[in-house]
């Protein structure tokens, strides 16, 4: 058994937990990460693509990578497709700022590539990962990649460790709460070799649900389009998917680029959120503390927001602030979290259709969309919630 000694335990080395890392390593604190995953495995998953206007900034600013401008998409704008016709909103012209189409497998490696160069303690591929809360301290215990098993001594343990978080299930019963809501679909999501059927992202509404036309390169696009939650990638072949796409898109003129698919998968749609995200000494942050359904693109984004306040609050602490340093992180972490829930709660529900709705629910919601479309201040509500709140005080 190798017993490692260090300030801040990281579980999970996803964006989250690796820019933890990177952030404390610029503030002189020392931190190991864990991850049960290989880092193959983190870098090939496919997620979300679009990053707010203050995720990039942090990025470039702390030093990360300039990669997501130089390769990245700046995008100011999207487009709300619904009655056969696009509606753009201007993100510049409304409230001055832009989002990137940038994967997160790119961010988790130029995060990786950093942490690595700068000589970080990263540890992919562990098993058997637990935490004890049961001391003082946090101690968090693992078998290493070589067998070895390992044990973690920290004045702070973080769970990065995504929505099926041990670090969250390690809170003893009844030392916090959680709220959720389910919603009767899902995503059914795939990549296709194709050139770009827009510059930028398609949001659609439509009589045969809702689809997003979204982007990767100049040769392969990323797209969505709703489906039951029970639905199985393998049922849908090619053909079968493009005629779903067309009927929910074309029209007008407008026609989606086609192409052979790949990486089909089904996302499924909930929202969550436990509080506080501490106990003790062991602190949450992002999908191991809330997840929010796809449309709104905001939980890659929440995830580096919660890190960037950890981060204030772990230099806090470890200065001689107490407690009250990091039950101030819970507070302004979830000041933004109950944001991005409503805002991801309301894209979904603006734009999905929901079997056995009635007429007067389908009118409303193209009412709606009318509104935030056609309204000047309705369009900068929803420019200023898709581009990313400032952080509050
Ligand atoms: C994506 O490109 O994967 C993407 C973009 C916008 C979303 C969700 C996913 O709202």
């Amino acid at each position: 058994m190798t017993t490692t000694r260090t300030q801040v335990a990281i579980v999970g080395a996803g964006p989250a937990g690796l820019l933890l890392s990177h952030l404390l390593h610029r503030s002189g604190i020392d931190s190991v990460v864990i991850d049960i995953r290989s880092r193959h495995d983190i870098a090939t998953t496919i997620r979300a693509g679009i990053l707010e206007a203050g995720s990039v900034r942090t990025l470039v600013d702390t030093g990360v990578s300039d990669r997501v401008i130089t390769d990245g998409d700046r995008h100011d704008g999207v487009v709300f497709r619904f009655g056969g016709e696009n509606h753009r909103i201007d993100f510049q012209e409304l409230v001055g700022e832009s989002v990137w189409l940038y994967p997160q497998n790119d961010v988790f490696a130029d995060l990786a590539a950093r942490r690595e160069t700068d000589g970080g303690d990263v540890r992919y591929g562990v098993s058997d990962t637990a935490v004890d809360t049961s001391g003082a301290r946090p101690v968090v215990s693992f078998i290493d990649s070589d067998g070895s098993p390992g044990r973690i001594e920290a004045d702070l343990v973080v769970g990065s460790d995504g929505s099926r978080s041990i670090c969250r299930k390690a809170f003893p019963a009844g030392t916090r709460g959680e709220w959720f809501r389910e919603y009767p679909f899902a995503w059914f999501g795939f990549l296709a070799e194709a050139p770009p059927s827009h510059p930028e992202l398609i949001y659609a509404q439509s009589e045969h649900g809702f689809a997003l036309v979204s982007q990767r390169t100049p040769t392969m696009q990323r797209m969505y389009f709703q489906c039951a939650p029970g639905e199985r990638p393998e049922d849908w072949d090619d053909d079968r998917i493009w005629a779903e796409m067309r009927r929910r898109v074309n029209g007008n003129g407008f026609e989606i680029q086609e192409g052979p698919i790949s990486a089909k998968m089904v996302l499924p749609f909930r929202s969550f959120v436990t509080a506080p995200m501490r106990y003790g000494r062991l602190l949450l942050a992002g999908d191991a503390a809330h997840t929010v359904p796809p449309t709104g693109a905001k939980g890659l984004n929440l995830a580096l927001a919660d890190v960037r306040v950890l981060h204030e609050a772990i230099i806090d602490f470890l200065a001689g602030a107490g407690d009250e340093a990091l039950d101030r992180y819970t507070e302004r972490a979830l000041d933004r979290v109950w944001k991005a829930q409503h805002f991801s709660y309301w894209m979904t529900t603006m734009l999905h259709s929901v079997e056995g709705a009635s007429p007067f629910d389908i009118a409303r919601q193209r009412g709606e969309l009318a509104l935030v479309t056609g309204s000047r201040h309705g369009a900068a509500y929803l420019a200023e919630a898709y581009t990313g709140w400032q952080q509050a005080a």
